[in-house]
């Protein structure tokens, strides 16, 4: 099932997300959030942007074409804690699908240990560096209910206060179904 995104302005992206009790079936909704993911043509989806405050996200690197060590990286984080960040911070232009059409330069450290579940609820602990973790980090993000945004000076947000006042409207253009918190 594909859901609608749920757009920057809705208090579920604020919210710091609940854990899942272990051993949940988490199938059918693993299998949703591939699938809005991938109709967005999205490369990571955190459950709230679907509207539920729990701990998971999904990423998918692999249509990333120019970035080869992302062959792989088709993953599913399940109550995941971030164990540190390290290593040398570098920007990169950033973007969401919960804030369409803003994309800003965000620096986040090189390198991240995570432990989480995978769908199974197998516990793993791993390193990641690079645009696998930046896009880790984006997404953990989301579900302590922080957004790229928070990382830019007050003087940008200001401008972006009116963008970002549209896309709490709906007031913006996407190729994927969204849902908007303020009503016109
Ligand atoms: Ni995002």
């Amino acid at each position: 099932m594909v859901y609608p995104i749920v757009m920057y302005g809705d208090p579920v992206l604020r919210k710091k997300a609940k854990e899942i009790e272990k051993g949940t079936d988490l199938s059918e909704l693993v299998t949703s959030m591939f699938e809005t993911m991938q109709a967005a043509k999205g490369i990571g989806l955190a459950a709230p942007q679907i509207g539920k405050s729990i701990r998971l996200f999904v990423v998918d690197g692999t249509t990333l074409d120019d970035e080869p060590d992302m062959k792989d990286f088709k993953k599913i984080f399940v109550n995941p804690v971030m164990l540190n960040e390290h290593g040398r911070p570098w920007a990169f232009e950033e973007g969401c699908l919960s804030i369409p059409n803003i994309r800003e330069e965000i620096d986040r450290p090189e390198k991240i240990r995570i432990r989480y579940f995978d769908e199974n609820w197998n516990s793993v602990e791993e390193e990641f560096d690079g645009m696998k973790a930046r896009i880790i980090q984006h997404e953990y993000d989301h579900i302590e209910g922080k957004l790229f945004i928070d990382y830019l000076s007050s003087l940008k947000k200001r401008t972006l206060k009116g963008k970002l006042a549209d896309i709490s409207k709906g007031n913006v253009d996407t190729e994927y179904r969204i849902v908007a918190p303020v009503k016109k």
